[in-house]
């Protein structure tokens, strides 16, 4: 009698299921029920949908310690859709209130704001920006913070986002070559050799000591971007400034992190360093732009910027910044554009990350190179050759 009420019970939840999934079926933006599917219900539904992304859930701190789906994704389906099931980081603030308020304050958090009203991007076609310029600055934040930038939903792991693959997603390439650098660099070797970062230090080991969330500790002149200068230099094109003071102070936390490992006077001896090949290739990208603004007086751009269409943000000015185009422009401005983006990018950061190869001939060499390429263009055009 008992086993035939438990069948019949059985049978009754299972029902319940089958009526349920047959619901969600075929979904529609409108189509699911108000009340929302319970948290076993989710699971459940999505294992079938997407068993590798349950796989992942399976193996996180979060499924082991009881936290919900809808703790991150709310329960109400039709919302879930509208959202396209996207996370932002307001929602995880409850549970973990220190990482979320340190990344909003970020340059992490500002990503997408620095992106979005770029020149670059504005001469963009929209999936272009979106695949283009967003795919590395959609983490910024309100409604499109992304924590899975570096955690990885589900896994949300801290491991994985400690292994210096998790940074090298966006901190690649020919502007911000720091992974490549960092795995060429005796730090990056070392590393490959044991994965071990007690013993060869990745990226969140100097910028994210303390699990700190605000990775700006311990910048001088490195920063991103072209850098910044000292309070009281002049950068060749626009740069942060950053005070002596300010700047003697973050040195100071760096090289605590280096102390770990190395001397005071190895470490120090290698970011003095790394700060004077900043300032020769400031020095080189400065003799640059004298020549192009040479060029912009006399009329000699060819074309000049009032004969072409207008630039997104500064019209018809002779931009040679941040805001540059690669694109609308003459060919002196495509060399200056390769000399200041990514040959000065590349010397610098190469530099700061012990990379002889990025530091000399991926950085210097290409940036004299481009230099001299520069300086013929202009006996050209001002019909001396
Ligand atoms: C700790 C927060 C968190 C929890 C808990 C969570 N998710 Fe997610 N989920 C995310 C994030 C973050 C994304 C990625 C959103 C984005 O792309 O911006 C995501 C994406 C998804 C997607 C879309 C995946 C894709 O690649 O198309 C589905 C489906 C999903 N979650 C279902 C679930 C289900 C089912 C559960 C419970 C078993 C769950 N989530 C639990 C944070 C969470
Ligand atoms: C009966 C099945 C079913 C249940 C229960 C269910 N979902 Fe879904 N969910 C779907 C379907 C179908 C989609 C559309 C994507 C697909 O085809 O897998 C979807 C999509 C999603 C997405 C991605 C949305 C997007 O636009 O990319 C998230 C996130 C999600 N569900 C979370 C949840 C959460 C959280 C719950 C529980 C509160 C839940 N789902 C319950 C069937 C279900
Ligand atoms: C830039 C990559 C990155 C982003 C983005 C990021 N994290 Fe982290 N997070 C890390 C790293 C690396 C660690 C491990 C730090 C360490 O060595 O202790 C970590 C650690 C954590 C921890 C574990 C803390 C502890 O002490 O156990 C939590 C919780 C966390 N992050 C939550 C978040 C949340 C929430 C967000 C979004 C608001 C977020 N993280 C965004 C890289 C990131
Ligand atoms: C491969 C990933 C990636 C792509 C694609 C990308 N960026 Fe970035 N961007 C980064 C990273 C990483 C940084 C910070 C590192 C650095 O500059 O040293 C950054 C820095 C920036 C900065 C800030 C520099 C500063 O002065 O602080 C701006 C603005 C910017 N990018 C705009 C754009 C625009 C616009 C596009 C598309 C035309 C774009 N980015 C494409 C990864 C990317
Ligand atoms: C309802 C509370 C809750 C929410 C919401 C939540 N978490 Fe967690 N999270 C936890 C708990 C509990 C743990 C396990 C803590 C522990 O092991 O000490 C955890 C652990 C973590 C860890 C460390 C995992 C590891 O490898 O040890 C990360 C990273 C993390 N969460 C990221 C996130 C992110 C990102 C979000 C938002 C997308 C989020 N969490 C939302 C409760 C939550
Ligand atoms: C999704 C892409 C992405 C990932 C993943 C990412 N970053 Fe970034 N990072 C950026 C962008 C974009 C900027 C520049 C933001 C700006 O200036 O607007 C940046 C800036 C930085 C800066 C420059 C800070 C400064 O003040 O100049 C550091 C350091 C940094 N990131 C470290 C890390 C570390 C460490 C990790 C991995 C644990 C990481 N990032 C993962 C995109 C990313
Ligand atoms: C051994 C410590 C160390 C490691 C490991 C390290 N960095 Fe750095 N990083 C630095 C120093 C030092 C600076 C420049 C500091 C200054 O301005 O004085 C810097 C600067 C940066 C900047 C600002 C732009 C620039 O390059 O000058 C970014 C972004 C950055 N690092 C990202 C990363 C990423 C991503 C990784 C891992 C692939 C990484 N770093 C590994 C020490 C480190
Ligand atoms: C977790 C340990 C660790 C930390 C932290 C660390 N390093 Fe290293 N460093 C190593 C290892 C391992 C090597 C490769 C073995 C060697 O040559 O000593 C190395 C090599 C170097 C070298 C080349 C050594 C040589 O003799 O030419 C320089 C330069 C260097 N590190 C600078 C730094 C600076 C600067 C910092 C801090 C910003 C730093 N390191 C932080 C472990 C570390």
């Amino acid at each position: 009698m008992r086993i035939v009420v438990v069948f019949l019970l059985l049978a009754g939840v299972a029902a319940a299921v089958v009526a349920l999934i047959a619901k969600h079926q075929e979904p529609s933006p409108h189509g699911t029920a108000s009340a929302g599917p319970t948290d076993g219900e989710c699971a459940t539904c999505h294992r079938k949908r997407q068993p590798g992304m349950m796989v992942q859930w399976d193996a996180s701190a979060h499924a082991r310690m009881g936290v919900r789906c809808e703790d991150c994704h709310g329960a109400d389906h039709e919302q879930i859709f509208r959202d396209e099931g996207r996370v932002p980081a307001a929602r995880c603030e409850r549970c973990h209130e220190k990482e979320t308020r340190e990344f909003l304050a970020s340059v992490h958090g500002r990503a997408s704001e620095s992106a979005r009203k770029n020149a670059r991007l504005l001469a963009q076609i929209p999936a272009m920006q979106r695949r283009g310029c967003m795919a590395c600055h959609d983490m910024g934040g309100g409604d499109h913070g992304r924590c899975n930038a570096c955690h990885g939903a589900h896994r949300h792991s801290v491991a994985d986002a400690r292994r210096p693959e998790a940074c090298g997603v966006c901190h690649m390439g020919p502007d911000h070559p720091h992974i490549e650098a960092w795995r060429a660099s005796p730090h990056g070797v070392t590393y490959a050799a044991c994965r071990d970062e007690r013993q060869a230090p990745t990226c969140a080991t100097c910028h994210m000591p303390g699990g700190t969330h605000d990775v700006s500790g311990g910048i001088t002149i490195g920063r991103a971007g072209s850098g910044s200068v000292l309070a009281g230099e002049t950068p060749p094109i626009p740069m942060g400034v950053i005070e002596r003071a300010a700047a003697e102070k973050q040195r100071q936390a760096m090289l605590r992190i280096c102390e770990g490992c190395h001397t005071p006077r190895l470490a120090r001896h290698a970011l003095e360093d790394a700060d004077a090949i900043k300032r020769e290739a400031d020095r080189l990208v400065a003799e640059a732009v004298k020549i192009m603004r040479g060029l912009h007086a006399d009329g000699l751009l060819d074309p000049m910027p009032s004969d072409r269409p207008a630039h997104p943000t500064a019209g018809h000015a002779l931009v040679l910044g941040g805001g540059m185009l690669y694109e609308n422009h003459s060919e002196a401005e495509r060399i200056f554009f390769d000399l200041a983006k990514f040959a000065h990018a590349i010397t610098f950061k190469g530099a700061y990350h012990q990379s002889g190869d990025h530091t000399h001939w991926l950085g210097m060499a290409r940036l004299k190179e481009d230099l001299e390429e520069l300086k013929a263009e202009e006996r050209r055009l001002r019909g001396r050759r």
